[in-house]
């Protein structure tokens, strides 16, 4: 009929039909594959929750034996690969060095090019999963000027990651379980969300049979805007104001409301959760454990907990149903582990990477796939006669 309907953002609008994850926004349920999201956090590991999410069973002890095998079989980076990072600028945001890293990963393999070819698609999501974290390592070691570690194969995926991000050649490097433990924990809470930006540009490139690295480098680039996976760095930004504005949590709330351009309650609100994020409740639970353990900013902590006490009881926010979401406290926790605040965006960013693989394959295997291409409602001037560049 040539008629379209507007819809700005997608608020209304499903692109596709989905088994992965369900989320209910009201009742601040979220599950993967029909398993509760308090079900997994703590019990299933990253790895197993990666199965799960890409192939849509659990996997048996022997089945993630073998997956986990496989994967530390390709941890490795091609040695030219590693020349890239040296072409960046040293105070490169290590972002775009993921995304750029992820990009290549296409020139190193390119076997990896036809999208319906099966085998190759395995081999690609062995690749990406066991690559990740090392290209997420020597971007942190790049920009603090430290020698890359080789990943050792004798270390589970958080472990070596771990250790090739804050161990130095032959030093031993133990990591503390408890840390690993968390960090594998806050990796399944990110792991997929079905079609939020990054996801939903993951299935946009790949609808166009773009091969997986290429459509999970245009991801990882929609992760990093601040109101998407850049917020965790953003409420930490933010919490520091406030800190250096000597703690006047109300002057915040204040500009906040008054809607100052590029003031918002980073680490709030969400587009589908108009009740507690089901992740958020879980992070906040960790962030008390893993401060206490490690002893972390508690200054921040408690300006965090009063901010969002403060938050929670305003109208502003109630009305709103603005909650905090997964990115509220993970910063603190990152930071307490010793990350930068520069890699907050790329821990999501490893979490997140088995659910843009498993949405990339649903999409690719789906036959009702058509490349994604929205319409648009046209607002420029009506047809107009050309004018001679002298006469103007
Ligand atoms: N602080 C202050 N006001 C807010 C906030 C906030 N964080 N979030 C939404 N609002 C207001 C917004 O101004 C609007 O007010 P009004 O009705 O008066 O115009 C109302 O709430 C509805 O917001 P919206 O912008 O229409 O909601 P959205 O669904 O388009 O945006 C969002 C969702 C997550 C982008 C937004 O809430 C936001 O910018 N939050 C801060 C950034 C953030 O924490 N992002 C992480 C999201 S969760 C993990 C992830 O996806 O990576």
């Amino acid at each position: 009929t040539g008629q379209v309907a507007l819809d700005i953002g997608f608020v209304n609008t499903a692109s596709c039909t989905s088994e992965i994850t369900y989320i209910d926004g009201d009742q601040g349920i979220l599950r993967y594959r029909g398993y509760p999201i308090d079900q997994l956090a703590g019990k299933a590991s990253f790895l197993e929750v990666s199965y799960l999410l890409i192939y849509g069973e659990l996997p048996t002890a022997d089945e993630l034996a073998a997956f986990d095998q496989r994967i530390r079989r390709h941890t490795l980076l091609h040695e030219d690969l590693k020349g890239f990072f040296n072409g960046f600028p040293r105070d490169a945001h290590p972002m775009p060095v993921l995304s750029s890293a992820v990009s290549a990963l296409s020139t190193f393999y390119q076997d990896s090019l036809d999208p319906f070819n099966q085998q190759q698609v395995e081999l690609s999501t062995v690749r990406l999963l066991a690559k990740l974290p090392t290209i997420a390592a020597y971007a942190y070691k790049k920009s603090v000027g430290q020698p890359f570690l080789y990943p050792d194969n004798s270390l589970g995926l958080v472990e070596n990651f771990l250790r090739m991000t804050f161990g130095f050649p032959a030093e031993p490097y133990e990591a503390d379980p408890e840390l690993v433990k968390a960090l594998d924990m806050l990796f399944v809470l990110h792991a997929d969300h079905e079609q939020n930006c990054s996801t939903s540009t993951v299935r946009l490139v790949g609808s166009s049979q773009a091969n997986l690295f290429a459509s999970v480098s245009a991801g990882i680039n929609a992760l990093f805007g601040p109101l998407h996976g850049g917020a965790n760095q953003s409420v930490l930004e933010m919490l520091e104001g406030i800190k250096a504005d000597g703690g006047d949590i109300d002057r915040f709330v204040a500009r906040v409301k008054a809607k100052e351009p590029g003031v918002k309650l980073m680490g709030f609100g969400h587009r589908v959760y108009k009740n507690y994020d089901p992740r958020a409740a879980l992070v906040k639970a960790t962030a008390d454990t893993v401060l206490d353990k490690l002893g972390g900013n508690n200054e921040l902590l408690d300006l965090a907990r009063q901010l969002e006490e403060i938050a929670l009881s305003d109208d502003y926010f109630v009305e709103r149903k603005l909650y905090p979401n997964v990115d509220f406290y993970t910063g603190l926790i990152y930071r307490a582990m010793g990350f930068p605040t520069r890699m907050f965006t790329v821990l999501f960013a490893i979490g997140r990477l088995p659910g843009w693989i498993a949405q990339w394959r649903e999409m690719i295997e789906d036959p009702a796939t058509k490349i994604g291409r929205p319409r648009q409602v046209y607002t420029g001037p009506a047809e107009r006669s050309f004018v001679e560049i002298a006469q103007r």
